[in-house]
């Protein structure tokens, strides 16, 4: 079998939230949210390793908590950048020697499940590079200063998600050829290093805890156990 690390983005600071705490470490229905996340990888056969980014100074707390629950895949936790890019690039440069395939994965996305990583992991294997992403569902209106300026047609319009991947030396590649270019995921990175991203279709309840409201969301999604039993 492949050899598969999941790297974890978990150094942002999630203004958006608006508490003090990151919102990756906020804890909701029992456990913080980046605990919710990782489960997932470390209870997925497919997965080998998981390496986690952490903001400069939370790495020793992350670690003891992990050790505490008895997570057996995190082979690092490393500090992170102050870009999501950067966090990741540092991420990969910790992945062990062997590790093949890479997945990249929000810490604020717990409601991701075993069957998109299943999904996402035998696109992978059969095409190098993919990610979970779902089709607009709504008319799209671009808005200047509270008005209209005009609508875009939706089709073929797909919204981003996480976990996404590559074959690691894709992967490193792209990262070498962005240098100083910030991209917002690497999917983009992917792409702009010439490599051709497949789309798997990812699911709505795996949505990114930005707002405040989010938090409330995944509280109740995760309170039912929505997702452990697909
Ligand atoms: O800020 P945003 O919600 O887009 O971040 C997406 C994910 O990337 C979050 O899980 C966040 O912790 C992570 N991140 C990171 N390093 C940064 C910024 C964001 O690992 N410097």
């Amino acid at each position: 079998m492949v050899k598969t690390g999941v790297i974890l983005a978990a150094a942002g600071r999630g203004e958006r939230v608006g508490s003090e705490i990151p919102k990756q470490f906020l804890k909701l229905a029992g456990a913080p949210v980046f605990i919710h996340t990782l489960s997932v990888f470390e209870s997925h056969p497919g997965i080998s390793e998981i390496v986690i980014a952490v903001p400069p100074g939370w790495e020793e707390e992350v670690a003891s908590s992990l050790r505490r629950r008895g997570f057996r895949k995190v082979a690092r936790v490393v500090s992170g950048g102050n870009t999501r890019q950067a966090s990741v690039k540092r991420a990969l440069e910790n992945l062990s020697p062997g590790v093949e395939l890479v997945l990249v994965h929000d810490a604020a996305r717990p409601l991701v499940s075993h069957t998109l990583v299943s999904q996402l992991l035998r696109t992978l294997e059969r095409e190098g590079a993919a990610l979970c992403a779902v089709p607009v569902r709504d008319t799209v209106k671009l808005v200047r200063s509270g008005r209209v300026e005009r609508t875009i047609p939706r089709e073929g319009l797909w919204l981003a998600q996480t976990p996404q991947g590559a074959r690691r030396a894709w992967l490193e590649e792209a990262y070498r050829k962005a240098g100083e270019r910030e991209f917002t995921d690497e999917a983009a990175l992917l792409e702009a290093a010439g490599f051709p991203v497949c789309v798997v279709p990812g699911d709505p309840l795996n949505f990114k805890i930005t707002y405040p409201e989010d938090l409330k969301l995944a509280e109740v999604l995760l309170t039912l156990d929505i997702r452990r039993n697909l």
